[in-house]
Protein backbone atom coordinates (compact mmCIF):
# COMPACT_ATOMS: atom_id res chain seq x y z
CA UNK A 1 0.00 0.00 0.00
CA UNK A 2 1.28 3.13 -0.70
CA UNK A 3 1.93 6.13 1.75
CA UNK A 4 -0.20 9.56 1.30
CA UNK A 5 0.53 13.19 2.32
CA UNK A 6 -0.66 14.86 4.88
CA UNK A 7 -2.99 16.37 2.41
CA UNK A 8 -3.78 13.30 0.68
CA UNK A 9 -4.54 11.74 4.14
CA UNK A 10 -7.32 14.27 4.77
CA UNK A 11 -8.48 14.33 1.54
CA UNK A 12 -9.39 10.56 1.66
CA UNK A 13 -11.42 11.82 4.93
CA UNK A 14 -13.05 14.40 2.43
CA UNK A 15 -13.98 11.87 0.27
CA UNK A 16 -15.10 9.74 3.28
CA UNK A 17 -17.80 12.60 4.23
CA UNK A 18 -18.76 12.82 0.40
CA UNK A 19 -20.02 9.54 -0.16
CA UNK A 20 -22.48 9.92 2.91
CA UNK A 21 -24.46 12.23 0.54
CA UNK A 22 -25.02 8.87 -1.73
CA UNK A 23 -28.59 8.83 -3.05
CA UNK A 24 -29.62 12.25 -1.67
CA UNK A 25 -27.86 15.20 -3.62
CA UNK A 26 -27.89 14.46 -7.03
CA UNK A 27 -28.32 15.79 -9.70
CA UNK A 28 -25.44 17.95 -7.33
CA UNK A 29 -22.47 16.10 -6.97
CA UNK A 30 -21.31 14.60 -3.67
CA UNK A 31 -19.18 16.98 -1.50
CA UNK A 32 -17.08 16.93 1.76
CA UNK A 33 -15.04 19.69 3.75
CA UNK A 34 -12.51 19.37 6.54
CA UNK A 35 -11.13 22.77 7.80
CA UNK A 36 -7.81 22.73 10.02
CA UNK A 37 -6.27 25.43 12.25
CA UNK A 38 -2.67 24.91 13.20
CA UNK A 39 -2.70 21.00 12.41
CA UNK A 40 -5.69 20.61 14.29
CA UNK A 41 -8.94 19.65 12.91
CA UNK A 42 -11.45 22.41 14.05
CA UNK A 43 -14.56 21.81 11.95
CA UNK A 44 -16.30 19.22 8.81
CA UNK A 45 -19.45 18.79 6.86
CA UNK A 46 -21.00 17.31 3.76
CA UNK A 47 -23.44 18.37 1.49
CA UNK A 48 -26.71 16.11 3.05
CA UNK A 49 -29.62 16.79 0.61
CA UNK A 50 -30.44 18.36 -3.04
CA UNK A 51 -31.25 21.71 -2.07
CA UNK A 52 -29.54 22.12 1.68
CA UNK A 53 -26.61 23.84 3.00
CA UNK A 54 -23.53 22.84 0.54
CA UNK A 55 -20.49 20.96 2.38
CA UNK A 56 -18.16 24.43 3.10
CA UNK A 57 -21.32 26.18 4.89
CA UNK A 58 -22.09 23.19 7.13
CA UNK A 59 -18.09 22.38 7.88
CA UNK A 60 -17.92 26.60 8.69
CA UNK A 61 -20.91 25.96 10.50
CA UNK A 62 -19.36 23.31 12.70
CA UNK A 63 -16.57 25.39 14.04
CA UNK A 64 -16.94 26.22 17.68
CA UNK A 65 -15.35 29.22 17.98
CA UNK A 66 -15.93 31.34 14.71
CA UNK A 67 -12.31 32.96 15.40
CA UNK A 68 -10.44 30.45 14.91
CA UNK A 69 -11.22 30.31 10.94
CA UNK A 70 -9.02 33.35 10.47
CA UNK A 71 -5.84 31.64 9.15
CA UNK A 72 -7.35 28.07 8.62
CA UNK A 73 -7.28 25.53 6.07
CA UNK A 74 -10.13 24.34 4.40
CA UNK A 75 -10.22 20.77 2.25
CA UNK A 76 -13.08 20.39 -0.34
CA UNK A 77 -12.96 17.64 -2.87
CA UNK A 78 -15.02 20.45 -5.58
CA UNK A 79 -14.25 23.82 -6.30
CA UNK A 80 -16.62 26.02 -4.35
CA UNK A 81 -19.06 27.26 -6.23
CA UNK A 82 -18.69 31.18 -6.64
CA UNK A 83 -22.98 31.71 -7.89
CA UNK A 84 -26.28 32.02 -6.49
CA UNK A 85 -28.18 29.11 -7.37
CA UNK A 86 -30.34 26.94 -4.36
CA UNK A 87 -27.85 28.66 -1.42
CA UNK A 88 -25.41 31.43 -1.60
CA UNK A 89 -21.77 31.36 -3.09
CA UNK A 90 -19.99 29.73 -0.50
CA UNK A 91 -16.58 31.51 -2.24
CA UNK A 92 -18.04 34.86 -0.03
CA UNK A 93 -18.56 33.25 3.00
CA UNK A 94 -14.76 31.55 2.71
CA UNK A 95 -14.02 34.63 2.05
CA UNK A 96 -15.84 36.57 4.61
CA UNK A 97 -14.10 33.99 7.43
CA UNK A 98 -10.88 35.24 6.71
CA UNK A 99 -9.78 31.53 5.90
CA UNK A 100 -6.00 31.46 4.39
CA UNK A 101 -5.71 28.59 2.48
CA UNK A 102 -8.07 26.45 0.53
CA UNK A 103 -7.72 22.60 -0.69
CA UNK A 104 -8.80 20.96 -3.60
CA UNK A 105 -9.95 17.84 -5.28
CA UNK A 106 -11.82 19.05 -8.91
CA UNK A 107 -12.60 21.66 -10.39
CA UNK A 108 -16.31 22.12 -10.83
CA UNK A 109 -17.28 21.25 -15.15
CA UNK A 110 -20.91 23.41 -13.69
CA UNK A 111 -20.51 26.10 -16.36
CA UNK A 112 -21.29 29.42 -13.43
CA UNK A 113 -18.37 27.62 -11.71
CA UNK A 114 -15.94 26.06 -13.51
CA UNK A 115 -12.29 28.12 -12.24
CA UNK A 116 -14.40 31.09 -11.63
CA UNK A 117 -15.02 30.15 -7.87
CA UNK A 118 -11.06 29.50 -7.66
CA UNK A 119 -10.44 32.79 -9.34
CA UNK A 120 -12.44 34.63 -6.77
CA UNK A 121 -10.56 32.86 -3.94
CA UNK A 122 -7.18 33.57 -5.68
CA UNK A 123 -8.16 37.45 -5.75
CA UNK A 124 -9.21 37.52 -2.22
CA UNK A 125 -5.54 36.36 -1.57
CA UNK A 126 -6.29 33.08 -0.91
CA UNK A 127 -3.63 30.46 -1.61
CA UNK A 128 -5.79 27.50 -3.85
CA UNK A 129 -4.33 24.25 -4.19
CA UNK A 130 -6.24 22.08 -6.92
CA UNK A 131 -5.49 18.25 -7.74
CA UNK A 132 -5.08 16.74 -4.58
CA UNK A 133 -7.32 13.06 -4.85
CA UNK A 134 -7.40 14.23 -8.42
CA UNK A 135 -8.47 10.82 -9.15
CA UNK A 136 -10.55 9.46 -6.15
CA UNK A 137 -12.42 12.62 -6.27
CA UNK A 138 -13.30 12.08 -10.18
CA UNK A 139 -14.34 8.49 -9.55
CA UNK A 140 -16.56 9.84 -6.61
CA UNK A 141 -18.64 12.05 -8.57
CA UNK A 142 -18.10 10.25 -12.32
CA UNK A 143 -22.02 10.18 -12.90
CA UNK A 144 -22.13 14.28 -11.46
CA UNK A 145 -19.12 15.13 -14.16
CA UNK A 146 -20.49 12.89 -16.78
CA UNK A 147 -24.09 14.38 -16.85
CA UNK A 148 -22.85 18.11 -16.35
CA UNK A 149 -20.11 17.50 -19.51
CA UNK A 150 -22.72 15.36 -21.96
CA UNK A 151 -26.17 16.56 -20.56
CA UNK A 152 -27.26 13.32 -20.75
CA UNK A 153 -27.98 11.08 -17.47
CA UNK A 154 -25.04 8.60 -16.74
CA UNK A 155 -26.52 5.14 -17.27
CA UNK A 156 -25.85 2.15 -15.07
CA UNK A 157 -27.30 -1.27 -16.57
CA UNK A 158 -27.63 -4.11 -13.88
CA UNK A 159 -27.53 -7.72 -14.66
CA UNK A 160 -28.05 -11.16 -12.69
CA UNK A 161 -26.71 -13.69 -14.68
CA UNK A 162 -25.34 -17.40 -14.34
CA UNK A 163 -22.03 -18.23 -14.55
CA UNK A 164 -22.70 -19.07 -18.29
CA UNK A 165 -24.34 -15.76 -18.79
CA UNK A 166 -27.79 -16.85 -18.63
CA UNK A 167 -30.66 -14.49 -17.18
CA UNK A 168 -33.62 -16.89 -17.50
CA UNK A 169 -34.61 -20.70 -18.37
CA UNK A 170 -35.59 -20.88 -21.94
CA UNK A 171 -38.98 -20.61 -20.59
CA UNK A 172 -38.17 -17.28 -19.01
CA UNK A 173 -38.01 -18.39 -15.05
CA UNK A 174 -35.56 -16.06 -13.68
CA UNK A 175 -36.49 -16.19 -9.86
CA UNK A 176 -33.22 -16.19 -8.28
CA UNK A 177 -31.07 -15.98 -10.23
CA UNK A 178 -28.39 -14.58 -7.95
CA UNK A 179 -28.56 -14.73 -3.90
CA UNK A 180 -30.76 -12.85 -1.16
CA UNK A 181 -27.12 -10.81 -0.44
CA UNK A 182 -26.70 -9.23 -3.86
CA UNK A 183 -30.17 -8.47 -3.96
CA UNK A 184 -30.14 -6.49 -1.27
CA UNK A 185 -27.45 -5.02 -2.70
CA UNK A 186 -29.36 -3.72 -5.32
CA UNK A 187 -31.36 -2.07 -3.80
CA UNK A 188 -28.40 0.04 -2.37
CA UNK A 189 -27.96 0.50 -6.39
CA UNK A 190 -31.54 1.97 -6.85
CA UNK A 191 -31.01 4.38 -3.92
CA UNK A 192 -28.20 5.83 -5.66
CA UNK A 193 -30.18 6.29 -8.74
CA UNK A 194 -32.55 9.29 -9.79
CA UNK A 195 -34.63 6.81 -11.56
CA UNK A 196 -34.85 2.71 -12.49
CA UNK A 197 -35.70 2.08 -16.14
CA UNK A 198 -37.61 -1.13 -17.45
CA UNK A 199 -39.39 -2.03 -21.06
CA UNK A 200 -42.35 -3.45 -20.98
CA UNK A 201 -41.24 -7.33 -21.55
CA UNK A 202 -40.10 -7.03 -18.04
CA UNK A 203 -43.06 -5.35 -16.96
CA UNK A 204 -45.34 -7.68 -18.34
CA UNK A 205 -43.08 -10.59 -17.48
CA UNK A 206 -41.79 -9.79 -13.86
CA UNK A 207 -44.90 -6.82 -12.63
CA UNK A 208 -41.70 -5.30 -11.15
CA UNK A 209 -41.86 -2.82 -8.57
CA UNK A 210 -38.93 -1.06 -8.68
CA UNK A 211 -39.02 0.45 -5.55
CA UNK A 212 -36.37 1.16 -2.90
CA UNK A 213 -36.86 -1.35 -0.10
CA UNK A 214 -33.89 -0.43 2.35
CA UNK A 215 -34.71 -0.41 6.52
CA UNK A 216 -35.64 3.36 7.14
CA UNK A 217 -35.96 4.55 3.67
CA UNK A 218 -37.68 7.80 2.92
CA UNK A 219 -36.64 8.02 -0.78
CA UNK A 220 -38.00 6.41 -4.39
CA UNK A 221 -36.44 7.04 -7.25
CA UNK A 222 -38.88 7.81 -10.41
CA UNK A 223 -39.35 4.37 -11.85
CA UNK A 224 -39.33 4.92 -15.82
CA UNK A 225 -41.22 2.71 -18.67
CA UNK A 226 -40.43 2.08 -21.88
CA UNK A 227 -43.98 1.01 -23.52
CA UNK A 228 -44.17 1.98 -27.23
CA UNK A 229 -47.78 0.99 -27.59
CA UNK A 230 -48.96 0.87 -24.08
CA UNK A 231 -49.38 -2.45 -24.07
CA UNK A 232 -48.14 -2.86 -20.04
CA UNK A 233 -51.52 -3.26 -18.17
CA UNK A 234 -53.32 -0.91 -15.95
CA UNK A 235 -53.26 -3.02 -13.10
CA UNK A 236 -48.87 -3.33 -13.07
CA UNK A 237 -47.82 -2.61 -9.82
CA UNK A 238 -45.73 0.09 -11.61
CA UNK A 239 -49.47 2.25 -11.92
CA UNK A 240 -51.28 0.99 -9.06
CA UNK A 241 -48.44 0.77 -5.90
CA UNK A 242 -48.18 3.94 -3.72
CA UNK A 243 -45.30 5.79 -5.88
CA UNK A 244 -47.28 5.44 -8.88
CA UNK A 245 -46.82 9.19 -9.44
CA UNK A 246 -43.17 8.69 -9.61
CA UNK A 247 -43.51 6.17 -12.79
CA UNK A 248 -43.06 8.15 -16.33
CA UNK A 249 -44.29 6.06 -19.12
CA UNK A 250 -42.52 6.88 -22.36
CA UNK A 251 -44.47 6.01 -25.49
CA UNK A 252 -44.77 6.22 -28.88
CA UNK A 253 -45.85 9.62 -30.82
CA UNK A 254 -48.02 7.91 -33.14
CA UNK A 255 -50.32 6.96 -30.16
CA UNK A 256 -52.09 9.51 -27.55
CA UNK A 257 -51.04 8.55 -24.09
CA UNK A 258 -53.97 8.71 -21.50
CA UNK A 259 -54.70 11.72 -19.73
CA UNK A 260 -55.34 13.09 -16.04
CA UNK A 261 -53.79 9.15 -14.71
CA UNK A 262 -51.20 9.83 -11.74
CA UNK A 263 -48.50 8.41 -13.85
CA UNK A 264 -46.98 10.85 -16.39
CA UNK A 265 -46.67 9.47 -20.01
CA UNK A 266 -44.29 11.17 -22.69
CA UNK A 267 -44.75 10.80 -26.45
CA UNK A 268 -41.36 10.22 -27.90
CA UNK A 269 -40.59 9.47 -31.79
CA UNK A 270 -39.41 6.03 -32.47
CA UNK A 271 -36.04 4.62 -34.10
CA UNK A 272 -34.90 1.16 -35.49
CA UNK A 273 -35.73 -1.07 -32.40
CA UNK A 274 -37.93 0.73 -30.39
CA UNK A 275 -38.70 4.40 -29.13
CA UNK A 276 -35.41 7.25 -29.66
CA UNK A 277 -33.50 6.40 -26.44
CA UNK A 278 -31.41 9.53 -27.14
CA UNK A 279 -34.27 11.48 -26.94
CA UNK A 280 -35.70 9.82 -23.66
CA UNK A 281 -32.37 10.32 -22.01
CA UNK A 282 -32.43 13.60 -23.26
CA UNK A 283 -35.74 14.32 -21.88
CA UNK A 284 -34.83 12.89 -18.33
CA UNK A 285 -31.36 15.19 -18.06
CA UNK A 286 -34.23 18.38 -18.40
CA UNK A 287 -36.44 16.91 -15.67
CA UNK A 288 -33.12 16.93 -13.30
CA UNK A 289 -33.11 12.59 -13.67
CA UNK A 290 -29.12 12.50 -14.02
CA UNK A 291 -28.18 8.84 -12.88
CA UNK A 292 -30.22 6.04 -14.31
CA UNK A 293 -30.21 2.50 -13.18
CA UNK A 294 -31.65 -0.19 -16.37
CA UNK A 295 -33.16 -3.43 -14.88
CA UNK A 296 -34.23 -4.90 -18.16
CA UNK A 297 -34.26 -7.67 -20.26
CA UNK A 298 -32.10 -8.19 -23.86
CA UNK A 299 -34.28 -6.25 -25.68
CA UNK A 300 -33.49 -2.95 -23.85
CA UNK A 301 -30.28 -3.52 -22.96
CA UNK A 302 -29.10 -4.66 -26.33
CA UNK A 303 -30.34 -1.21 -27.76
CA UNK A 304 -29.27 0.79 -25.00
CA UNK A 305 -25.50 -0.75 -25.05
CA UNK A 306 -25.77 -0.41 -29.10
CA UNK A 307 -26.72 3.31 -28.95
CA UNK A 308 -23.44 3.90 -27.50
CA UNK A 309 -25.17 5.39 -24.43
CA UNK A 310 -24.52 2.93 -21.58
CA UNK A 311 -22.08 4.17 -18.86
CA UNK A 312 -21.27 1.36 -16.45
CA UNK A 313 -22.13 -2.25 -16.35
CA UNK A 314 -23.02 -4.21 -13.20
CA UNK A 315 -23.40 -7.86 -13.27
CA UNK A 316 -24.28 -9.91 -10.08
CA UNK A 317 -23.14 -13.61 -11.57
CA UNK A 318 -24.11 -16.08 -9.09
CA UNK A 319 -22.18 -19.46 -8.71
CA UNK A 320 -25.31 -21.49 -10.81
CA UNK A 321 -25.03 -22.84 -14.80
CA UNK A 322 -28.26 -23.00 -16.91
CA UNK A 323 -26.23 -24.83 -19.85
CA UNK A 324 -29.07 -22.98 -22.12
CA UNK A 325 -31.93 -20.35 -21.65
CA UNK A 326 -31.66 -16.72 -22.16
CA UNK A 327 -28.73 -14.35 -22.67
CA UNK A 328 -28.56 -10.78 -21.88
CA UNK A 329 -26.69 -9.01 -24.83
CA UNK A 330 -28.50 -10.47 -28.36
CA UNK A 331 -27.01 -8.98 -30.75
CA UNK A 332 -28.00 -9.55 -34.05
CA UNK A 333 -25.41 -8.70 -36.37
CA UNK A 334 -22.69 -11.15 -37.29
CA UNK A 335 -18.97 -9.87 -35.79
CA UNK A 336 -16.31 -11.10 -37.75
CA UNK A 337 -13.36 -10.99 -35.19
CA UNK A 338 -13.49 -10.31 -31.79
CA UNK A 339 -12.24 -6.94 -31.70
CA UNK A 340 -15.34 -5.98 -33.76
CA UNK A 341 -17.17 -6.69 -30.01
CA UNK A 342 -18.00 -3.79 -27.47
CA UNK A 343 -15.17 -2.92 -25.10
CA UNK A 344 -15.24 -3.05 -21.50
CA UNK A 345 -12.99 -1.67 -18.68
CA UNK A 346 -13.23 -3.53 -15.44
CA UNK A 347 -13.66 -1.03 -12.55
CA UNK A 348 -14.13 -3.42 -9.47
CA UNK A 349 -15.05 -6.80 -8.22
CA UNK A 350 -16.42 -7.92 -5.16
CA UNK A 351 -17.22 -11.68 -3.81
CA UNK A 352 -21.28 -11.60 -2.26
CA UNK A 353 -21.26 -14.54 -0.26
CA UNK A 354 -21.76 -17.09 -3.68
CA UNK A 355 -21.88 -14.44 -6.02
CA UNK A 356 -19.24 -11.98 -7.85
CA UNK A 357 -20.20 -7.89 -8.43
CA UNK A 358 -18.49 -6.69 -11.24
CA UNK A 359 -18.57 -3.71 -12.49
CA UNK A 360 -17.40 -2.41 -15.85
CA UNK A 361 -16.73 1.25 -17.08
CA UNK A 362 -17.91 1.83 -20.89
CA UNK A 363 -17.25 5.50 -21.83
CA UNK A 364 -16.17 8.89 -19.64
N1 LIG B 1 -31.64 -11.19 -15.09
C1 LIG B 1 -31.85 -9.90 -15.20
O1 LIG B 1 -31.01 -9.10 -14.76
C2 LIG B 1 -33.11 -9.40 -15.83
C3 LIG B 1 -33.50 -8.09 -15.65
C4 LIG B 1 -34.67 -7.65 -16.26
C5 LIG B 1 -35.42 -8.53 -17.04
N2 LIG B 1 -35.02 -9.82 -17.16
C6 LIG B 1 -35.82 -10.75 -17.97
O2 LIG B 1 -35.88 -10.27 -19.31
C7 LIG B 1 -37.05 -10.80 -19.92
C8 LIG B 1 -37.74 -9.72 -20.72
O3 LIG B 1 -36.92 -9.37 -21.80
P1 LIG B 1 -37.35 -8.29 -22.89
O4 LIG B 1 -36.21 -8.06 -23.80
O5 LIG B 1 -38.67 -8.65 -23.46
O6 LIG B 1 -37.65 -7.05 -21.94
P2 LIG B 1 -37.28 -5.50 -21.92
O7 LIG B 1 -35.95 -5.26 -22.52
O8 LIG B 1 -37.50 -5.08 -20.53
O9 LIG B 1 -38.40 -4.85 -22.83
C9 LIG B 1 -38.30 -4.91 -24.23
C10 LIG B 1 -39.39 -4.07 -24.81
O10 LIG B 1 -39.15 -2.69 -24.54
C11 LIG B 1 -39.81 -1.92 -25.53
N3 LIG B 1 -38.90 -0.93 -26.08
C12 LIG B 1 -39.21 0.37 -26.30
N4 LIG B 1 -38.21 1.01 -26.87
C13 LIG B 1 -37.21 0.11 -27.04
C14 LIG B 1 -35.92 0.21 -27.62
N5 LIG B 1 -35.42 1.35 -28.10
N6 LIG B 1 -35.17 -0.91 -27.67
C15 LIG B 1 -35.64 -2.07 -27.17
N7 LIG B 1 -36.87 -2.23 -26.62
C16 LIG B 1 -37.65 -1.12 -26.55
C17 LIG B 1 -40.24 -2.88 -26.63
O11 LIG B 1 -41.60 -3.17 -26.45
P3 LIG B 1 -42.78 -2.21 -27.01
O12 LIG B 1 -42.77 -2.32 -28.48
O13 LIG B 1 -43.97 -2.75 -26.32
O14 LIG B 1 -42.44 -0.84 -26.57
C18 LIG B 1 -39.47 -4.15 -26.31
O15 LIG B 1 -40.10 -5.34 -26.72
C19 LIG B 1 -37.91 -11.34 -18.79
O16 LIG B 1 -37.84 -12.75 -18.81
C20 LIG B 1 -37.26 -10.81 -17.55
O17 LIG B 1 -37.42 -11.67 -16.44
C21 LIG B 1 -33.90 -10.26 -16.59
Amino acid sequence: MGTFSREERIMRRVIGLAKQGLGRVSPNPLVGCVIYKDGVKIGEGLHEKFGGPHAEVNAIGSVTNPADLAGSELFVNLEPCCHFGKTPPCTNLIIQSGIKRVVISNLDPFEKVSGNGVKQLREAGIEVIIGVMETEGAELNRPFFFSQKNKLPFVTVKIAQTADGRISTVSGQSKWITGESSRKDVQNLRFASDAVLTGSGTAKADNPSLTVRLDGNDKQPFRILLDSHLSVPAESNLFTDSFSSKTIVFHSDQITGPCGPKSSFLPVSEAENGLNLHQILEICFKKGIHQILVEAGPGVVTSLLKSGLVNQLVIYQAGKLLGNGKSWFENPDILQTVSDGIQLKLDSVEMIQNDLKISYLLKD
